[in-house]
């Protein structure tokens, strides 16, 4: 409530107690004039006067209760509300005065009227029940279901609520005898009455709990989800009103036809505006898409024509570049190298994703094009890190070159692109070029020393660059 009106309240309730003071004051007063005046002028009736000065004065102190009872409540919860920082729930504030307020009518009305016997008023008075029952039927349920309500505490002041089937969504304004008071994003007021909230299901987003929302987009098929996940994450993680304490949660949900479909879980500090920072979010998303040159997805029909692009025959180029800087391929000639680059296959693996496995079979081996992988062996069942192999690294020579299965598993660390050779293509570079055969025996020696180490296996297992030249060569049948 403004200052303002309060002050208006206030001079009303002095004006009101000054006045109902001054009339009870005339009335006690001059009370026994009053009373002969009447039973002088009502002739017969004259006995009742007593009664009606009574009643007279009755009222007038009703009126002064209740205006005590008023102060009473200002005061508790004034008090209440000073100390825990929120005002008390205005179904509790009625139903406190309206408890006081009748046990001192009650007090009073003895007091003037001690002769009436007011349980067997009440007592005698079925039908008035009956009909009183009746015709209060609707309120008493509702006064009923906000007492539980209440009881309940499953929501308060200033949390949000979902009611019902037809959803009325808002923040919650007050909590009454009657009914409890939304107010919608719209700005409306809703009311929803206590009774039928009672029988609906009610979702309720406390103010004082970290809740979640879900933002939903689609992109091309052909944006990586690994770079698409993180230039969310990072745009969405500085929006306002986006918590800091939960990093929000990228992932995708389906493979559409024409998008892959992505959802956000972000969680608020403020839920009651998540209206504003959803719209925040979805603007972050499309400028860091801009930065990033993500394209987002709209429905689109793709005919696909099989002609190398200049992109595509760029990236054949920066394929046989990074095969050329691989130091194992330093002696190939410039049509070799081509031809390796031609007969590679290329793998991208997400960030976690096993590229091979330890003790499969494998007939292939890889150079890192982008990315970084993390050569791992097991040691108690769990995975230990042997080595880190960067761009222009290669790794699954032993198995291609020896037939054995695979030493260690190859994890990809980040994003990772990798050019898959196969048996076939080294076979033929091997025929030109013997010498290759020799300084891969010396790589995988080194490699497997590094491995025994770390293993502690036995020397016996150990075999020495010499013994692997012949492996090899028997192995591609090369003299
Ligand atoms: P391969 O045995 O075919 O499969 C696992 C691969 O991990 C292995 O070939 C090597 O390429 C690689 N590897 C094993 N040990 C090491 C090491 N010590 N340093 C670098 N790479 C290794």
């Amino acid at each position: 409530m403004c200052p303002a009106r309060r002050k208006n309240r206030f001079a009303v309730f002095i004006v009101l107690a000054a006045l109902a003071s001054l009339v009870l004051y005339l009335l006690v007063t001059f009370g026994p004039t009053l009373q002969s005046l009447l039973e002088s002028r009502m002739g017969r009736m004259g006995s009742q006067a007593d009664t009606i000065v009574r009643g007279l004065q009755l009222l007038v102190l009703g009126i002064l209760a209740f205006l005590v009872v008023r102060a009473l409540n200002f005061l508790i919860f004034g008090l209440f509300r000073l100390r825990s920082g929120f005002d008390a729930p205005t179904l509790m504030r009625n139903v406190f005065s309206i408890v006081t307020f009748t046990i001192l009518f009650l007090i009073i009305f003895t007091i003037f009227f001690p002769n009436v016997n007011l349980g067997a008023l009440f007592t005698t008075s079925a039908i008035f029940g009956v009909i009183f029952g009746l015709a209060l039927q609707d309120t008493l349920g509702n006064f009923f279901a906000g007492i539980s309500l209440q009881a309940d505490r499953p929501f308060q002041v200033g949390d949000v609520i979902v009611v019902g089937a037809q959803r009325h969504t808002g923040v919650v304004e007050e909590i009454s005898w009657r009914a409890i008071k939304i107010r919608t994003f719209q700005n409306h007021i809703v009311l929803i009455n206590n009774s039928s909230a009672a029988k609906e299901p009610i979702e309720v987003c406390p103010r004082d709990n970290l809740n979640a929302r879900l933002v939903f987009f689609g992109t091309l098929y052909t944006d990586s989800p690994a770079k698409i996940i993180h230039v969310v994450r990072e745009a969405v993680r500085e929006a306002d009103n986006v918590s800091q304490r939960i990093s929000p949660i990228v992932r995708i949900r389906n493979m559409g036809d024409s998008a892959v479909e992505y959802e956000v879980k972000y969680w608020l500090n403020d839920y009651a505006k998540y209206n504003d920072t959803d719209a925040l979010v979805r603007q972050r998303i499309w400028y860091a898409f801009r930065r990033a040159g993500l394209s987002f997805a709209f429905p689109t029909r793709t005919i696909h024509v099989e002609r190398k692009t200049a992109g595509e025959v760029g990236r054949g180029s920066a394929v046989t570049d990074r095969l050329a800087a691989v130091d194992i391929f330093a002696p190939l000639s410039a049509e070799e190298t081509t031809m390796l680059a031609t007969a590679s296959v290329s793998h991208v693996f997400a960030p976690g994703e096993l590229v091979i496995r330890a003790g499969d079979p494998g007939s292939s081996m890889f150079v890192v094009h982008n990315g970084r992988v993390s050569v791992q062996i097991s040691e108690n069942g769990r995975p230990r890190m042997v080595a880190t192999l960067n761009e222009g690294d290669f790794f699954g020579e032993m198995a291609l070159f020896t037939g054995e299965p695979r030493t260690a598993s190859v994890v990809a660390l980040e994003e990772t692109e990798v050019l898959e050779i196969g048996h076939d293509a080294m076979k033929r570079v091997f025929e030109t070029n013997p010498d290759l055969v020799e300084s891969l025996s010396h790589i995988i020696a080194e490699r497997r020393e590094g491995l025994v180490a770390r293993t502690e296996q036995s020397p016996v297992d150990r075999e020495t660059s010499a013994g692997l030249l012949s492996t090899i060569k028997r192995f591609f049948g090369l003299s």
